[in-house]
């Protein structure tokens, strides 16, 4: 018998991508319950794409991803439907409503999903305002907030309906250095109070790893490197180094890569040349 919790989300020999592209190959990943795990890797390496699949909104071309122990390609409907509202994602382009108050972007999800009475849904729109810092700002416009409260808005939405498992798309993106350390911390902390795991998507190293349990590194099209910040730090891959320290020199690429929808549209545009 062994003590080791049963991992939210598996990922066993998984290849993902859009049509005949395939963005990742051979993907074997796993979160355990009260991690939060980061998922890095440069612009357009697939992290969203990674984040589209733990969600169901893109299923594997190979492999099998498994989330709360269910084959996630097998749910549709309801069943998917109840899955995902065991998940809170904030989306890379975590717009708020404009035209609501802040309280009525964090009860919407609410107002949504469930049906508890007004008085319930002011405790616990309240509650996760005070989580995020921002109860005294319940009554405010989004436009009459700064860009660091606005994302903290939307981490308050994404948690309010107490999600088992949460994901982050680059949640760090846009802020200053003071928001940032703020952010990364209240997702460390929402973690543990929740009692939930958190995927975090993200290209931003220093703060990952002072928050992160476990680290994934995507790139050149597979998972690279994996472990604990410290061991990714000691490690001696060059391809982990240069993406730690930021390095334009090195072996990560410049060019985008060649895909068959690209070879297509060239045949096309030099047919018709
Ligand atoms: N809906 C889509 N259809 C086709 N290709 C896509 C789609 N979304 C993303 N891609 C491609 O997949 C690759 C990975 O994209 P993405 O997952 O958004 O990267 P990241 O989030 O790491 O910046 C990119 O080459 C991108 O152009
Ligand atoms: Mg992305």
């Amino acid at each position: 018998m062994s003590n080791r919790p049963e991992p939210l989300v598996t990922f066993t020999g998984v290849s993902l991508g859009y049509g005949d592209f395939t963005v990742l190959r051979d993907l074997d990943l796993e979160v355990l319950p009260g991690q939060v795990v980061a998922m890095m890797g440069g612009s357009g390496s697939g992290k969203t794409t990674l984040l589209r699949a733990v969600t169901g909104q893109l299923l594997a071309q190979a492999g099998s991803i498994t989330v709360f122990g269910q084959d996630i390609a097998s749910l549709h409907g309801e069943a998917l439907r109840e899955t995902r509202q065991r998940m809170g994602v904030l989306f890379q382009s975590g717009a708020l409503f404009t035209d609501l108050d802040v309280f009525e972007n964090v009860a919407f999800p609410l107002r949504e999903h469930t049906c508890i009475s007004e008085q319930q849904i002011l405790e616990r729109v309240l509650d996760k305002l005070q989580a995020v810092g921002l109860r005294h700002a319940a009554h405010l416009r989004i436009s009459e907030i700064s860009g660091g409260m606005a994302r903290r808005v939307a981490l308050a939405r994404a948690i309010v309906l107490e999600p088992e498992l949460i994901l982050y798309d680059e949640p760090f993106a846009g802020l200053d250095p003071i928001s940032l350390g703020i952010t990364a911390q209240l997702i460390r902390n929402m973690t543990d109070q929740l009692g939930c795991a958190t995927i975090l998507i993200t290209h931003d190293v220093t703060e990952s790893f002072a928050i992160a349990d476990h680290v994934y590194l995507i790139g050149q099209g597979k998972l690279l490197a994996h472990g604990s910040p410290a061991e990714l730090s000691a490690a001696q891959d060059e391809y982990l180094q240069q993406f730690l320290q930021g390095r334009p020199d090195g072996p990560i690429g410049f060019h985008y890569p060649l895909t068959p929808a690209f070879e297509r549209w060239f045949a096309a545009r030099r047919g018709a040349a």
